[in-house]
């Protein structure tokens, strides 16, 4: 008795082995609703690294506002938290607002900062120009509005922009506090396909 037991022991370890390899050579990392596909399915080629510069506006003032405050803040803290705005704000080539259109900035940004000035920013800049006509990337990120300069993460995209990448740096060219508008250029820093 005492002979046969390692022995089965052995051959149930090397069958477990055997039929695990025997399944993934079959059906791959296979289960049922998910699978691993080869790179080339993707038609993937090198990955670039690009460089855009648009400016953002956000209009609250006037008839055809592109910016909207759909939730009032909380209370009147200075740093406004609580507050929400949806925007569907231009982008342009150049910093005046009648320069070329080149996308949309659509989503919304709130305050979600008890003590300081410090948004969180949900958009998607929607190119509009050229090849990159109907791609999206994805900003997510934190808003100190007051900072020179802001760092924001890119953290997807569509269309051209497929896998990307990569961060913002955004910084303010024009803001009226009476009305709320603001100009504000970004520089984005992608990798993508
Ligand atoms: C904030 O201030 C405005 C104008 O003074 C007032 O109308 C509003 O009710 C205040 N909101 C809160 C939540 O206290
Ligand atoms: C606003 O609300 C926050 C969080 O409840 C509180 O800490 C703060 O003191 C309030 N500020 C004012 C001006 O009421
Ligand atoms: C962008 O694509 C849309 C929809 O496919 C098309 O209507 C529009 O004319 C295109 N714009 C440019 C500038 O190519
Ligand atoms: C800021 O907004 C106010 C109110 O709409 C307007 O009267 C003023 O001219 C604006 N300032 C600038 C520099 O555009």
């Amino acid at each position: 008795m005492a002979r046969v037991f390692p022995t089965l022991g052995y051959q149930t370890i090397i069958f477990f082995l055997f039929s695990c390899c025997l399944i993934s050579l079959v059906f791959g990392e296979s289960y049922g609703y998910a699978r691993t596909i080869d790179k080339k399915f993707f038609g993937l080629k090198e990955e670039k690294r690009s460089h855009f510069r648009v400016y953002w506006h956000d209009i609250y003032s006037g008839s055809n506002p592109t910016a909207v405050a759909i939730v009032q803040p909380h209370n009147n803290s200075s740093t406004m938290f609580g507050f929400l705005s949806m925007i569907d704000d231009p982008l342009t080539e150049g910093p005046e607002l009648n320069s070329k259109l080149v996308g949309k900035a659509q989503g919304f940004y709130g305050s979600a900062s008890q003590e300081e000035n410090g948004l969180i920013v949900i958009m998607n800049f929607v190119f509009m120009e050229g090849k990159y006509n109907g791609s999206t990337l994805t900003i997510l990120g934190r808003n100190k509005v007051f900072l020179p300069v802001r760092e924001m993460p890119v953290i997807g995209g569509s269309g051209l922009f497929r896998f990307a990448r990569g961060y913002v740096k955004a910084r303010t060219i024009k803001f009226n506090q009476t009305n709320g508008d603001a100009t504000v250029e970004y520089n984005i820093y992608v990798l993508h396909y």
